[in-house]
């Protein structure tokens, strides 16, 4: 005779016990399977008395009954940990797991960034100056002349004339960054030394090396005695920690009306290694900030001549387009702004 609550206590044991798929297999093929306990059991009606008959019977199908509806159980649990069928996808634990793609920052802002920091470390303060401007600070306090070509309506995104924030003044998108300078000088007196990074915009149909919105740093630097060496200086330490001490550079004499002297910055294509057809690329506008643009912005009148103990100042601006291209040998100006991921992670 059967000891039928001995069994079906190691029956609840096991499969309790069972914990993946190849030991819950194993539990089903002891009670279950076709040389298992339950078909035993019944084999063994044949030959027994017939008293003990029904309790076999019973006996029998309590046993199987707890066995299919444990194992059941037990495998949907394991389903539910492992996904999919546990026999089929048994779980891995030492496989790499997949991580969530993180993002970093745009190539433009780390270039910006990294302008930034090299004349942060020079005593440089960084600020911010606003994309929309007024007619004034845009051309008027920076001695643009009413008109310079630049002023055309064709040459500069204006805003709706009547737009009520106007408040009668035009309003524009800033063509370039050197407005800040105006703001900065009306809010502070000298010394100081500024470098606005941003956004400015230009309406040019776009190609390989144009588009309507770029960015650009500006730098403004006013102290007693600042003189052109100071910024030639400058520049020239920046471009080494920039591009590296292996940089040529030369400076050109050119015309800007808030400037006087001023000077284009080229920086050599020698350590380009051969990417750019020209021998000397242009990398920045600058110069001695013009007496005009002192009196524009409220500062005690600087003109006429200068004399030793005066506050005098330099200015720069450059493209961070232009840079990150020249830095990284990237041959069209649409990468920037396509979010294409591939060029992106790159960087
Ligand atoms: N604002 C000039 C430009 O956009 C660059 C510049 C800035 C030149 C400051 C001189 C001094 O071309």
């Amino acid at each position: 005779m059967w000891n039928f609550p001995q069994i079906l206590d190691q029956a609840r044991n096991d499969l309790a016990s069972a914990d993946d798929a190849s030991s819950l297999e194993a539990c089903r093929l002891k009670y279950l399977g076709k040389k298992g306990l339950v078909p035993a059991i019944f084999d063994s009606l044949s030959s027994a008395s017939p008293e003990d008959k029904p309790t076999i019977g019973k006996g029998a199908n309590d046993l199987r009954v707890l066995v299919t509806a444990l194992l059941k159980e037990k495998t949907k649990a394991l389903g539910a940990l492992g996904g999919g069928t546990p026999c089929a996808r048994p779980v891995d634990l030492t496989m790499p797991g997949v991580g969530p793609a993180l993002g970093h920052r745009h190539v433009l802002t780390q270039t910006m960034t990294e302008i930034c920091d090299v004349f942060e470390r020079m005593g440089f303060v960084v600020v911010e100056s606003p994309e929309i401007e007024t007619e004034f600070n845009n051309f008027t306090g920076l001695n643009i002349p009413i008109d310079h070509p630049s002023r055309d309506a064709f040459d500069t995104f204006y805003l709706e004339a009547n737009d009520p924030a106007a408040k009668g003044r035009n309003l524009l998108l800033r063509s370039h960054t050197s407005p800040g300078q105006v703001r900065v000088m009306r809010d502070h007196q000298p010394p100081l030394a500024v470098i606005i990074p941003g956004r400015v915009y230009r309406p040019d149909a776009g190609d390989a090396s144009h588009s309507f919105m770029f960015h650009q740093v500006e730098g403004l630097l006013v102290d007693k005695d600042v003189k052109f060496s100071d910024l030639k200086g400058l520049l020239s330490e920046f471009c080494r920690r920039f591009f590296g001490p292996q940089v040529k550079m030369r400076f050109r004499p050119h015309f800007f009306p808030f400037t006087e002297p001023s000077a284009e910055v080229d920086i050599s294509a020698d350590i380009f290694k051969g990417t750019l057809r020209k021998p000397w690329l242009e990398i920045l506008g600058c110069g001695m900030v013009n007496p005009k643009v002192f009196e524009a912005a409220g500062y005690p009148c600087l003109s006429g001549r200068q004399a030793a103990g005066q506050y005098t100042g330099l200015a720069f601006g450059m493209g961070v387009e232009r840079m990150a291209m020249l830095k990284y040998g990237i041959k069209d100006i649409r990468l920037f702004y396509e979010n294409d991921v591939r060029f992106l992670k790159q960087f």
